[in-house]
């Protein structure tokens, strides 16, 4: 029973101590624990060649990152991959995690589970839980998206989540010592966790059940309803893990997002919502590769037009 620590925040911060707590506690239910901090490994930013999704998409094959054997992003994913449980501690910058968890979670896309599953690669075919600690100097009103879009990243990683906390106006390093609340927090999370690990199936989610709007992912925002690009749609959409459904009112006159009958058909919680998205991007790489004589001849006029470049310090 291996679980992983992954912080991004600053090495001995809060989300480190919270990190170390969880990990301490499933410790001693018997997890054989690891941790990393992101800020001390070489991630590149992904280059946005989409090379991995044409191999998946177009070849069905699995595809390596181009970037495989450049940084450090393979063995720190080879940790994430034979973990059964990871725990993650990302801070809030401007509301949202901060931006080195989201180089290191665009870099996810060559490693999608459910894409690699779709093409047969066999290492993907495991169960893995997740929790996830969003801490910041705030309330949770400026740290609106944290935990969002963490869990975005958690459910593309087939990650079952079964815990979320958000640590609170704890702003410089090592504050958080003075809030015995969220280090006990922090400890039911690491046993949240290894729960989760020794009974996959029969664990939902252990969290705070009023953590946000959406009944099946636990967030807290809520999109209206898009055309989706095969057809159907929502009123109401939960942006996390795409459920759909609509907001009902209640005979004590709070609003619900209750789902509709077919609102996990595109879910990211059953795998449905990734595969269905494998076929989009399939698709619409195909509309690429067909019209690419049209594309390079109307490309002409932007290569061409060249407005002043601002200098570059380096
Ligand atoms: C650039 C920057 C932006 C920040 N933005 C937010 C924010 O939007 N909301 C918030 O609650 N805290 C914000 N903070 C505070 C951090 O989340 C807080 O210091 C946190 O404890 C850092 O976690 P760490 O100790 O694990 O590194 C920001 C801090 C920095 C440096």
């Amino acid at each position: 029973m291996k679980v992983l620590a992954v912080l991004a925040g600053r090495r001995g911060g809060n989300g480190e101590i919270l990190a170390k707590e969880a990990l301490m506690r499933a410790e001693e239910l018997g997890a054989e624990v690891k941790i990393l901090n992101l800020h001390d490994y070489d991630i590149r930013p992904c280059t946005g060649c989409e090379s991995c999704t044409v191999k998946f998409t177009q070849k069905h094959e699995a595809p390596e990152c181009v970037n495989k054997d450049k940084d450090d992003m393979d063995a720190i994913m080879k940790e994430w991959l034979e973990a059964d449980g990871v725990i993650v501690a990302v801070p809030a910058y401007s509301f949202m995690p901060a931006g080195i968890w989201r180089v290191f979670s665009d870099r996810f896309l060559a490693y999608e589970p459910n894409f690699h599953k779709q093409v047969g690669n066999q290492a993907y075919f495991r169960h893995r839980v997740g929790a996830i600690i969003g801490n910041g100097g705030s309330t949770r009103s400026w740290m609106s998206l944290t935990l969002e879009c963490i869990n975005i990243n958690m459910l593309s990683q087939d990650i079952k989540v079964v815990d979320q906390m958000m640590a609170n106006r704890a702003p410089r390093p090592g504050q958080i010592l003075l809030d015995d609340e969220a280090l006990l927090r922090a400890r039911q999370l690491g046993e949240n966790v290894v729960k989760g690990i020794k009974d996959y199936e029969g664990t939902g989610f252990l969290g705070d059940p009023g953590l946000g709007w959406c009944p099946e992912c636990h967030s807290n925002v809520l999109s209206l309803g898009q055309p989706l690009w095969n057809g159907g749609g929502f009123p109401i959409e939960c942006p996390i893990c795409h459920c759909g459904g609509d907001l009902e009112k209640g005979a004590d006159g709070r609003w619900t997002f209750v789902l509709q009958a077919n609102g996990r058909e595109r879910s990211m919680l059953n795998g449905m919502g990734a595969k269905d998205h494998f076929f989009e991007i399939k698709e619409t790489m195909q509309k690429f590769f067909m019209n690419m004589e049209t594309i390079n001849g109307r490309r002409k006029k932007y290569v061409d037009y060249k407005p002043e470049r601002v200098k570059a310090k380096v």
